[in-house]
C-alpha cells in the first residue's frame, strides 16, 4: 500500500485575544498489517501509512489534532488511544474500545479530534485486544505554547520510544492467554528502541571475544540497525523516553554519561542526576545529557529488563559523537544493568522523583478512598487477574454512550467494591483462588478528590508477586507514597503531601502498596488498568466515570455498536 500521509499542519489562527496562536494539525492515517523486520527477523507488524513505529506527532500546547483514522486491517477492528492526553471535553476521542467508543470496523474511518493542552512527552497506541503488542504505537510530543519556555535549557533533542517484541503473532498469544491450560507468551525475543532491535545478534560478544568484527549479520539493516543519536561535544541534549512495552520493565543507561531527570509523564520534576533509570510500561521521561566525554568515541545507549528474570538481550542504540563515524563501535561494552530483582534499587530511584518546586500540591484530604487489591485468580479454571476479586470483562456497548443515555442493560449496574475483606493476607497464596467476571463502574462524584490505594499481593504461585504499572486515563494523579505489605489507615502519615509527583502511571512493587490521589474533574468514562498488555487482557483493570451527564454530543460512530445500535434501530422502527 502506498505510504502517503498528509499533515497540512495548517496554521489556522483560531483566535487570539491573548495573542497566542493555536494551530490545527490534520492527519490522514491508514492502519494496516505489513511485513517488517523490527529485530532483523521478518514478521508482520501493525503499521500506520506504511510506517513502523507510526508517525511521530509534534504539536504545541493548545493545538488541536485532527486525525482521520481509516481501518485497512480487513479482519479486525481498531482504535487508537492518546496516552497521557486528558481529553478534556472530548472523552469520546480517548480511543478505548468498549469504554469511550466502538471499534472502527474494517474499511471505516473515525476522526479523533482533540486538544493537546499540556507540554510533554507522550505516545499513542492501539487499545483493542493486544494491538499495542502487535506494534501499533508511535510518539506524541507536545512543545510548550508559543512564547513560553521550558524550565531548563537544551541545544537539541532525541526521542526514544521503547518496546518489546515477540515472533509469535498477538492472535496466537491471545489464544494462549485464554486457553485452559493457560499458555504464557514468554519473555520477548528482542527489545526495541524506536522500533529497532537485533535478534540473536550479540553486539556485546564483540567485547568478550576480543574479535574485531561484530557477530551480527543485520539482514534488512535499514529496518533493524540500531538507532544513532548524533551529537556534538559539549552540548546539552534532551532525551525523551517513553515505554510502550507489552510486558517488560526497563533500566536505561548511557555509557559513561550521567542523565538529569527533568520530566515525568508530561510533568516537570525536581531535577536530579542518575547513572541509569527505570522505566515501566506507560511511563515517559525527559532527561538531559551533557556530551562531556571523549569525542573520539561513541557510547552505547542500552535498555535492560528489570523486575522479571531476563531472557532477552539488551536493546541498544548508539550515541555518536560527531565527527567520529557512527560505525565505530564504542570502546566499552554496553552498561551493565542493576540485578533484575534488586527492588531496593528501583524503589530508591522511584523515591527521588518529586514535583518541581512550585508545582501544584494535592488537596490535603480525600472525599472517597478506593482500595484495590491486585490478585491473580482462576475463573472456571482459566487464569485471570482481578481487582477486589473482579476480573474486568468489557461490554459490547461502550460505557460512555450507555451511561450517558441510560442503557442499563449494557453493563453490570452494581458498582465494584471500594475495599477487600479485612482478613485477606496479601503475603501468601489466597485460600480461595477463584474470582468472578465483572463490568461494573466506579461512579465518582464530579470534582471530588479520590484516593486510590493499589494493594499488591501474592499471585497464584507461592512466593510470587509481580510489578504492575497502573495507568489512569483522563487525569494525572499525585503519587503520595509507596509502602511494604498491607496498607493500613495509619500509613496516611507517611504520605508526601508537599511535593508528590503528578503522573499518569505508577507502579506497585511486589507485596507493596502505592497511594494515588486525583481530582475527578473530567466528565467522561476512564480506564484505569495495569499497562502490561497480557494482564489487561486477563482482566486487570477498572473503570471510573464522573459527570457523564455533562458530556457533549458524542459522535454517533462512537456509539453504534452492541446494545446502543439495537436501541437506535428500535427507535427508528417506531
Ligand atoms: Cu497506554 Cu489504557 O493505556
Ligand atoms: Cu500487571
Amino acid at each position: 500500500m502506498g505510504s502517503f500521509w498528509i499533515c497540512w499542519c495548517l496554521a489556522i489562527l483560531i483566535n487570539s485575544s491573548l495573542g497566542l496562536s493555536q494551530n490545527r494539525h490534520f492527519y490522514k492515517w491508514e492502519v494496516e498489517y505489513m511485513y517488517w523486520s523490527p529485530d532483523c527477523v521478518e514478521g508482520v507488524v501493525m503499521a500506520i501509512n506504511g510506517q513502523f513505529p507510526g508517525p511521530t506527532i509534534r504539536a504545541r500546547a493548545g493545538d488541536t489534532l485532527h486525525i482521520e483514522l481509516t481501518n485497512k486491517l480487513h479482519t479486525e477492528g481498531v482504535v487508537i488511544h492518546w496516552h497521557g492526553i486528558t481529553q478534556k471535553g472530548t472523552p469520546w476521542a480517548d480511543g478505548t474500545a468498549s469504554i469511550s467508543q466502538c471499534v472502527i470496523n474494517p474499511g471505516e474511518t473515525f476522526v479523533y479530534r482533540f486538544q493537546v493542552d499540556r507540554p510533554g512527552t507522550y505516545f499513542y497506541h492501539g487499545h483493542y485486544g493486544m494491538q499495542r503488542s502487535a506494534g501499533l504505537y508511535g510518539s506524541l510530543i507536545v512543545d510548550v505554547a508559543k512564547g513560553e519556555k521550558e524550565p531548563f535549557h537544551y541545544d537539541g533533542e532525541f526521542n526514544l520510544l521503547l518496546s518489546d517484541w515477540w515472533h509469535s503473532s498477538v492472535h496466537e498469544q491471545g489464544v494462549g492467554l485464554y486457553s485452559k491450560p493457560f499458555r504464557w507468551p514468554g519473555e520477548p525475543k528482542s527489545l526495541l528502541i524506536n522500533g529497532r532491535g537485533q535478534y540473536n545478534c550479540s553486539l556485546a560478544a564483540h567485547y568478550s571475544t576480543g574479535s574485531s568484527t561484530s557477530q551480527c549479520k543485520l539482514t534488512r539493516a535499514e529496518q533493524c540497525a540500531p538507532q544513532v543519536l548524533r551529537v556534538l561535544p559539549n552540548k546539552t541534549y534532551r532525551i525523551r523516553v517513553a515505554s510502550a512495552t507489552a510486558l517488560s520493565a526497563f533500566n536505561l543507561a548511557i555509557g559513561n554519561h550521567k542523565m538529569v531527570m527533568v520530566e515525568a509523564d508530561g510533568n516537570y520534576v525536581q531535577p536530579f542526576a542518575v547513572d541509569d533509570m527505570d522505566i515501566y510500561s506507560g511511563e515517559s521521561y525527559s532527561v538531559l545529557l551533557t556530551t562531556n566525554q571523549a569525542p573520539s568515541n561513541n557510547y552505547w545507549v542500552s535498555v535492560s529488563v528489570r523486575g522479571r528474570e531476563p531472557r532477552t538481550p539488551q536493546g541498544l542504540a548508539i550515541l555518536n559523537y560527531l565527527p567520529t563515524t557512527a560505525s565505530k563501535l564504542p570502546e566499552s561494552p554496553p552498561p551493565v544493568a542493576p540485578l533484575w530483582n534488586n527492588y531496593t534499587y528501583s524503589k530508591l530511584f522511584t523515591s527521588k522523583i518529586v514535583a518541581l518546586m512550585g508545582s501544584l500540591p494535592p488537596p490535603p484530604t480525600y472525599y472517597r478512598r478506593i482500595v484495590l487489591l491486585n490478585t491473580q485468580n482462576y475463573i472456571n479454571g482459566f487464569k485471570k487477574w482481578a481487582v477486589n476479586n473482579i476480573s474486568l470483562l468489557l461490554p459490547s456497548t461502550p460505557y460512555l454512550g450507555s451511561i450517558k443515555y441510560g442503557l442499563n442493560g449494557a453493563f453490570e449496574q452494581t458498582s465494584p467494591p471500594d475495599d477487600y475483606p479485612m482478613d485477606y493476607d496479601v503475603m501468601v497464596q489466597a485460600s480461595n483462588q477463584n474470582a468472578t467476571y465483572g463490568s461494573g463502574v466506579y461512579m465518582l462524584k464530579l470534582n471530588s478528590t479520590v484516593d486510590v490505594i493499589l494493594q499488591n499481593a501474592n499471585a497464584l504461585e507461592k512466593n510470587m508477586s509481580e510489578i504492575h504499572p497502573w495507568h489512569l486515563h483522563g487525569h494525572d494523579f499525585w503519587v503520595l507514597g509507596y509502602g511494604e505489605g498491607k496498607f493500613t489507615a495509619k500509613d496516611d502519615r507517611s504520605f508526601n503531601l508537599k511535593n508528590p509527583p503528578l503522573r499518569n502511571t505508577a507502579v506497585i512493587f511486589p507485596y507493596g502498596w502505592t497511594a494515588l490521589r486525583f481530582v475527578a474533574d473530567n466528565p467522561g468514562v476512564w480506564a484505569f488498568h495495569c499497562h502490561i498488555e497480557p494482564h489487561l487482557h486477563m482482566g486487570m483493570g477498572a473503570v471510573f466515570a464522573e459527570g457523564v451527564h455533562l458530556v457533549g454530543k458524542i459522535p454517533s460512530e462512537a456509539l453504534t455498536c452492541g446494545l446502543t445500535a439495537k436501541m437506535f434501530l428500535n427507535n427508528n422502527n417506531h
